[in-house]
């Protein structure tokens, strides 16, 4: 007889075969009950035999069986089902398993090679999963290829106050922030492009929000227009939600995920703004007065997602704000330096997740580029490789990165983002 998965074993009659590792377990004078997780769900088994017992007696919590016995309905146990043992083979007596009730986070990162195995854990592992697979799925089916970037970097992507530099055989690099540069130089031959990547930023604070090393989600496409990467983001984000809410039911439920900003992800459409039309409104609804022309914080982000119930995309943020590579909005051509705007856009969590996206139509004109990156400092010589990709057939394109873990940290409803992926990587966490 084959081992079955344990959701698969539910509804089942007779005798059935599971194996996996104590979740749980009470030991009683005549019997001891263990509920077994496995990958799939958990199951109260019980012993009953002397013999067996006895055996069963000296177990602890995480040892590993292989069970034999009937199933049958017992409206006690936590998932309506029981097994009693006829069978028991001890594969590995666990020792004395670190992680009881109620510990600290702290305590909980520290034991994260551990806590892995909790149903939280689980749960969370295997939404990531579900999201990993849709990302995938959706730049697949509109005909992105997908496309790997190198992690070492001669040239900074994003901002040279966040990036991690490397001693590299004696000479400075840096890891990548982004697949940027050299994706817009690949777009060149495959037009519409995709990858998921780790991108590592040097955040000298912990937040909520922020991983030294995340999952980054990007794209880049050839002969677009500004509207048609809001539509692709928009779009990747209601199919993400989709998916989870179609195939994780179960582990929504066990996050206990109150699930009204995903149904109506799915659903409405989302709010479209420029940055200049959201100070109007924070303004008016949340008395809030952002001098035009500051970057909005995370106060500002949080206020404006309580407006709103699905994401909500904020587009033409202020040039200096913004990075070198964007280009301008053509409404703002002409007028001076400090009032021009950006044909970039955020997308802003809902529930106060902060921004999930950032994109933007990428500056085609050389000089233009050449001029940006003087100004913030940078030696054009390590951007001899980009500039060239503005020297031979220059062409409107764009592109978006998304943070895989700050997605998965508001669809699971999460505190921290440290519990979006297994082994966080933060300013003050390198291990387990
Ligand atoms: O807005 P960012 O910096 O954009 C870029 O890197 C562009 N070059 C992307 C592109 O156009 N190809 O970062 C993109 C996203 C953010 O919106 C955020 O979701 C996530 O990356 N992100 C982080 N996620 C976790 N921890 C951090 N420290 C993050 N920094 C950015």
């Amino acid at each position: 007889m084959e081992y079955l998965p344990i959701e698969k074993t539910f509804g089942k009659k007779g005798t059935v075969k599971v194996r996996g590792w104590i979740h749980r377990i009470r030991k009683m004078k005549d019997k001891v009950f263990i509920v077994l997780r496995d990958s799939s769900d958990v199951i109260q088994c019980v012993v009953k035999d002397p013999n067996m017992v006895k055996a069963a007696d000296e177990l602890l919590v995480e040892s590993s069986l292989e069970i034999e016995g009937k199933i049958y309905k017992e409206g006690r146990a936590p998932t309506g089902y029981e097994i009693e043992i006829n069978n028991l083979n001890i594969i590995h007596n666990s020792e004395d398993f670190p992680i009881g009730k109620d510990q600290s986070p702290e305590f909980l990162l520290d034991q994260r090679h551990l806590w892995l195995r909790s149903r939280k854990m689980t749960a969370i592992m295997k939404i990531r999963s579900t999201i990993f697979g849709a990302i995938h799925e959706y730049f697949r089916n509109k005909g992105f290829y997908e496309h790997q970037s190198p992690t070492f970097l001669s040239a900074v992507g994003e901002s040279g106050s966040s990036v991690f530099e490397v001693n590299y055989f004696g000479k400075k690099t840096y890891l990548a922030q982004t697949w940027q540069l050299h994706a817009e130089a690949m777009m060149f031959a495959l037009e519409k492009i995709y990858t998921i990547a780790p991108s590592f930023r040097a955040e000298k604070s912990s937040t909520s929000r922020h991983l030294t090393e995340y999952w980054h989600a990007e794209m880049e496409t050839a002969w677009c227009e500004f509207k048609d990467l809001q539509d692709h983001c928009e779009e990747l984000i209601k199919h993400i939600v989709n998916k989870v809410l179609k195939e994780n039911k179960k582990e929504l439920e066990i996050l206990k995920r109150d699930l009204k900003t995903l149904e109506a992800t799915s659903k409405k459409k989302f709010p479209r703004m420029t940055y200049s039309e959201v100070l109007d409104l924070l303004k008016e609804k949340a008395n809030m007065k952002i001098p035009w022309g500051k970057d909005l914080r995370t106060v500002e982000e949080d206020k404006l997602s309580a407006l709103f119930d699905t994401p909500v995309i904020v587009t033409d943020y202020p040039k200096k704000v913004k990075a070198f590579y964007m280009k301008e909005s053509p409404e703002t051509m002409g007028k001076p330096e400090k009032e021009k705007t950006v044909q970039g856009f955020d997308l802003i969590g809902p529930e106060g997740y902060g921004e999930l996206v950032g994109a933007s139509q990428r500056e085609e004109n050389i000089e233009v580029i050449k001029a940006n990156l003087t100004k913030e400092g940078e030696d054009l010589k390590n951007y001899q490789f980009y500039l060239d990709t503005r020297r031979y057939g220059s062409v409107p394109h764009g592109g978006f990165g998304m943070g895989v873990e700050r997605v998965i940290s508001w669809i699971c409803g999460l505190d921290n983002i440290k519990d979006a992926i297994a082994f966080p990587r933060t300013m003050t966490r390198m291990s387990p």
